[in-house]
């Protein structure tokens, strides 16, 4: 975990498995396509079609809250990193990334530049494979280099403030990071594998290369409720909810609620 981010797998894979299938089912209710599914997306959902059907299925997966079903399935992780009062997003982001689709995607990114506490996990859990083109890359120890040094590209984006687009994980606005500046690389996942890395960690893709596959994975943000961190002014996507307690939490505020 020293190098800012690590592949983990999830202990029990039955929690993904469900949520997964969920999914699916979901997307061709809404699409009213029986024949799609997630890797051949690109080939059934006309670029007009996409924007509303990514909303429709992200609604439902915040809805069901179909991360806290999947969190399950990694809860030993869980309390072996943060303890067992954790928090974790209220509204996490599905991700949807067509192939040679530049837009679907937020580049090279450091998610402290956009305001998240370091002491905010971050959580990436492909739905399928992911191999080399279309996996996200992540630069090694860039936790370390000063956020006020990074280089940019500049970048220009239609997302607004509040948008569906921002409300589907699209910053407003960008701050995107140079490509091949950093030595970025691939880190291809396996289904059942997932990514927990630094908010400070340089990571993301321009583009999912892989011609023959759409990516869909999820992600959220985990954090311990005794964290440095000022829960209470987190808003839009940032807010958090519950996920567990530890039971000295429960009975301290027992305690407390009797005085
Ligand atoms: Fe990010």
């Amino acid at each position: 975990m020293i190098t800012g981010y690590k592949k983990f797998k999830f202990d029990k894979i039955k929690y993904l498995d469900g949520v997964k299938s969920l999914l699916l089912k979901e997307l061709k209710k809404i699409s009213k396509n029986k024949k799609i599914n997630f890797a051949n997306y690109h080939t059934h959902i006309k670029n007009e079609q996409h924007q509303l059907i990514q909303w429709k299925l992200a609604k439902y997966f915040r809805e069901k809250k179909l991360h806290i079903v999947c969190f399950e399935g990694i809860r030993g992780f869980l309390y072996r990193y943060f303890g067992q009062s954790i928090l974790i997003q209220k509204k996490p982001f599905l991700r949807i990334a067509r192939p040679f689709m530049p837009e679907d995607n937020i580049g090279l990114h450091k998610d402290t530049i956009y305001g998240q506490s370091p002491y905010e996990m971050s959580i990436h859990i492909p739905l399928m494979n992911l191999g080399k083109k279309s996996c996200l890359k992540f630069v090694k120890n860039s936790h370390l280099i000063n956020d006020k040094k990074i280089e940019f590209i500049k970048s220009k984006t239609f997302v607004k403030k509040g948008s569906k687009q921002h409300k589907l994980g699209k910053p407003y606005e960008p701050k995107k990071i140079k490509p091949n500046k950093y030595n970025e690389k691939p880190l291809p996942l396996k289904y059942g594998e997932f990514v927990f890395f630094s908010p400070a960690i340089i990571h993301g893709q321009e583009m999912n290369l892989d011609k023959n596959s759409t990516r869909f994975s999820f992600d959220v943000r985990v954090s311990s409720k005794f964290f440095p961190v000022e829960f209470n002014l987190k808003k839009h996507n940032g807010s958090y909810i519950e996920f567990s307690k530890s039971p000295i939490d429960i009975l301290a505020k027992r305690y407390f609620d009797n005085q």
